[in-house]
């Protein structure tokens, strides 16, 4: 059957693929580093802690950093958020990342990205020492990860092998394929899946036939920042599909047709703070198709957050060689 025939009979029965739940193994994961936390603390008198460092004031940064510091604080570990103006030279921050490595007590850096344009990005990451490195950005680190050595893993990558696994979907054997090939997510999660024995495909612009490539996918990765890019055509029947987008939708139109028996509940976001969120993944199509689904928000977004988390103390634990590493 067709992925577009599947959706109408899908609808026709107003089936819905099951939503995978981001927030419930986000806290699942925060909860477990909050008992290593205090673990570190009884037992070795380490309180590990994370330096978040932002250049500029980008609103969306700003909220994920605030995010990272606060949820930091809630489980335990300390903190510091350097705030630095749109001005500051990559001299300036390079200096701050090289203060940040020479201090024993800090044990992840993590430089929030994107940096304004005048700033060599990858400068910045391959100056981070590759022990406090918790975003796995170090170029050491990625080759690490591509060689299977034991490594900090990108968060959202990680994040999302937690979502699988925790949810019981198999790895092993699945067809995986990953649309958006960034460094921060489409080619650490090729490295993650196929160290689980995945069959994976990386999809991008230049990809022929796109939906005969993905709707051979079991398991189906959007991560390109197109808002509901992909529709019913890319997604096999019952497939598990991870929405790594985070879009804003403004207009009602849009909403109506990205949402479906959903959208006044998204149109009423609208009108009251301007703006409602969407993936990569036009949800109302891919309900009727897949057989998984991450919502947005909900999906991707909490794990990020809280595998930061886990790798902070992983980073604290293996700078001071503290056994029961995991
Ligand atoms: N910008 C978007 N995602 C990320 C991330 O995971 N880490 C950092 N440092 N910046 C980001």
């Amino acid at each position: 059957m067709t992925a577009q025939k599947f959706a109408e009979q899908a609808s026709a029965e107003n089936q819905r693929a099951e939503l995978l739940d981001g927030s419930l193994v986000a806290e699942q994961i925060k909860r477990e580093v909050a008992v290593e936390v205090s673990r570190l603390q009884q037992e070795h008198g380490v309180r590990p802690c994370l330096a978040a460092v932002q250049v500029g004031d980008d609103p969306a940064s700003s909220v994920y950093v605030q995010n990272k510091v606060r949820t930091s604080e809630a489980l335990g570990l300390r903190s510091e958020h350097h705030a630095l103006a749109a001005e500051t030279t990559e001299e300036e921050l390079l200096e701050l990342v090289e203060k940040l490595n020479r201090r024993d007590e800090v044990d992840g850096i993590l430089v929030q990205l994107p940096l304004p344009p005048a700033i060599d990005e990858a400068r910045v990451l391959r100056t981070i020492d590759p022990a406090k490195d918790v975003d796995g950005f170090h170029p050491v680190n990625v080759g690490k990860l591509s060689l299977c050595q034991p490594v900090i893993a990108p968060c959202t990558p990680a994040g999302i092998i937690e979502l699988l696994e925790r949810n019981g979907i198999q790895i092993s054997g699945a067809r995986a394929c990953i649309v958006g090939r960034s460094h921060i997510v489409g080619r650490p999660l090729a490295q993650l899946l196929l160290q689980r024995d995945a069959t994976v495909t990386i999809c991008h612009s230049r990809t022929k036939d796109l939906p005969r490539v993905t709707s051979e996918a079991d398991i189906l990765i959007a991560a390109i920042g197109r808002a509901g890019f992909v529709r019913a055509e890319h997604i096999k029947p019952g497939a598990t599909v991870v929405d790594v987008g985070i879009n804003k939708v403004t207009d009602e139109a849009d909403a109506r047709e990205l949402f479906g028996a959903e959208a006044e509940k998204r149109i009423a976001a609208i009108a009251r703070r301007g703006f409602t969120l969407v993936g990569d993944v036009h949800p109302a199509e891919a309900r009727s198709v897949a057989g998984k689904l991450t919502p947005v928000p909900g999906g991707v977004g909490p794990l990020t957050v809280a595998m930061l988390m886990h790798n902070t103390v992983t980073a604290a634990r293996r700078r001071r060689t503290l056994n029961s590493d995991k």
